[in-house]
């Protein structure tokens, strides 16, 4: 485990708690989409427990609760503010790295959204949520492909998250954890852009988000005026400058 990465996303989501939820359109998109999927691919209407990694405002969790008959729900957050999501929708809260805590017993769902893209090993946590699944649980979690960002990464920056892989990579991490246990169901990812006005907009986009290391990073006139100048010259079209989004997930169900 990087000891690093938690202390990072830390200060970026504290700096960014309040603003996230009305600036994150794309990750509310994306929550409402993947419960929408669940459906789609014959979940239940209802379900017992729900296990959510990374709830943050609550996009997910207020996705999952308009669609399915929820028993009971526990949240995990690294960020203490989070309970505030999980009073809101009466559950329990765990606060805490989802590495490092004790997770439930046997949930009959397990789902994330838009969280594992800053472990250093998102797999790691898709294998863990299959064992952890009671027998015929759901398993549903999205993170970030490579492309996350590609404008930020074709510019030179290293802040990144660890965490971005391929839909892919986390059918085989499920594969290698002795996969017979789990039928995956579907594996998704899309490239999108966002457009904005000019360079400082999305930098806005991304302090408010707090998604990217950049939130915590320095700027000087200088190194801002170089950041957009090269942006500008690198992707600026009649329409404003992109920022390419790539969301992937993974749903799978555990064998009954
Ligand atoms: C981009 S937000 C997504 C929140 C919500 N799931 C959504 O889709 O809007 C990522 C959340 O993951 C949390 N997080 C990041 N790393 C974590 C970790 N190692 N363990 C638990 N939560 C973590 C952050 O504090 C933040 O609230």
């Amino acid at each position: 485990m990087n000891a690093m990465v938690p202390d990072r996303v830390q200060r970026s989501f504290s700096r960014s708690f309040q603003s996230y939820h009305d600036a994150a359109g794309p990750q509310a998109g994306i929550a409402a989409q993947l419960a929408a999927r669940l459906t789609e691919l014959g979940a239940p209407d209802a379900f017992e427990t729900l296990f959510e990694i990374g709830c943050g405002t609550g996009h997910l969790t207020a996705a999952l609760q308009a669609r399915f008959d929820i028993g009971s729900a526990t949240l995990n957050d690294l960020m203490p503010q989070a309970v505030e999501t999980a009073r809101a929708w009466n559950a329990d809260f765990l606060v805490g790295d989802i590495r490092a805590v004790d997770w439930p017993r046997n949930p009959d769902l397990i789902a994330s959204t838009s969280t594992i893209q800053w472990l250093d090993d998102p797999g790691e946590i898709v294998q863990r949520a299959a064992r952890a699944l009671a027998p015929g649980g759901w398993l549903a979690i999205s993170g970030f492909g490579r492309d996350q960002f590609a404008e930020l990464r074709d510019l030179g920056s290293e802040s990144a998250a660890p965490g971005l892989c391929a839909p892919e990579d986390l059918a085989q991490a499920l594969e290698q954890s002795g996969g017979g246990a789990v039928e995956v169901l579907d594996l998704w990812q899309e490239r999108h852009r966002l457009w904005f006005r000019s360079p400082p907009d999305v930098l806005r986009h991304l302090r408010e988000t707090g998604v990217n290391g950049r939130a915590g990073h320095v700027w000087t006139r200088a190194t801002l005026a170089a950041f957009c100048d090269g942006y500008t010259r690198a992707f600026a079209t009649d329409k404003g400058v992109p920022l390419t989004y790539h969301p992937v997930w993974i749903i799978a169900r555990r064998r009954a």
